[in-house]
């Protein structure tokens, strides 16, 4: 059974998530507004120094949404892919846990308590984004295609890629700091996160407020 709450931190959102198997809804993410899409453009730059600062539920639901959310009425989201597959799942490593953003239910699906973003790779920085994002490819969504095993890798990077410049402008929009990271450490996630073999870990994306 969905549990519907609101809180207005993310700690407290998934301080309750670390201990229930039930996702946590998200509050209603805005979709419109916002910065003028040009200004993200020229100010978007990869950044790797951030305050640690948690964020609020409202703005972890914004993020989200801009990054991978759902954006219509059939279900397809705010980044396209190939065939309309959708074959991107976002991990959301925060300073409380770890949850899967469910984009269809606006919620956060938790997966472990506690504080595992320095284990999303080796650069020091990501243990104090406020969020590290980790784009997983699960590569069963192209079982019912004819699509060649190369392709399928190709393209969920270039899913993954254009999800991540979502995030990167909306954290421009915000002024906050945020970086792409090919450096993650893929078998060590997969591991912790207790993937499948069709699951691969794709990159990781640390985002957050400055100092
Ligand atoms: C796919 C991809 C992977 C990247 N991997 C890393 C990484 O592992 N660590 C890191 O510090 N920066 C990483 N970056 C950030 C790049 O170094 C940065 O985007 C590049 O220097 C260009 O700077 P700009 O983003 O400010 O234009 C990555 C960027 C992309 C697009």
């Amino acid at each position: 059974m969905k549990r519907s709450v609101l809180c207005g931190a993310v700690t407290l959102v998934l301080a309750c998530a670390a201990f229930a198997a039930d996702p946590v809804r998200l509050p209603e993410p805005a979709k419109n507004g916002g910065a003028a899409l040009l200004d993200c453009l020229s100010a978007r730059r990869a950044g790797r120094v951030f305050s640690g600062k948690a964020l609020s539920g409202q703005e972890l639901s914004d993020l989200l949404w801009a990054t991978g959310g759902v954006s219509s009425g059939d279900g397809k989201l705010t980044y396209p892919t190939a065939q309309d597959v959708r074959d991107i799942v976002i991990y959301v490593f925060t300073e409380s846990g770890v949850s899967r953003y469910d984009a269809g239910a606006n919620a956060l699906v938790p997966v472990l308590s506690g504080d595992h973003r320095g284990e999303t790779g080796k650069q020091p920085f990501a243990a104090n984004a406020s969020v590290d994002l980790v784009y997983v490819q699960d590569r069963s969504c192209w079982s019912r295609t004819k699509t060649p095993p190369e392709a399928i890798v190709q393209l969920g990077y270039a899913h993954a890629g254009a999800a991540a410049q979502n995030a990167s402008l909306f954290a421009a929009a915000k002024g906050w700091s945020s970086v792409v990271r090919g450096s993650v450490d893929r078998a060590g996630v997969a591991r912790l996160l207790g993937l499948s073999d069709t699951q691969h870990v794709l990159l990781a994306h640390s985002i957050g407020p400055r100092p």
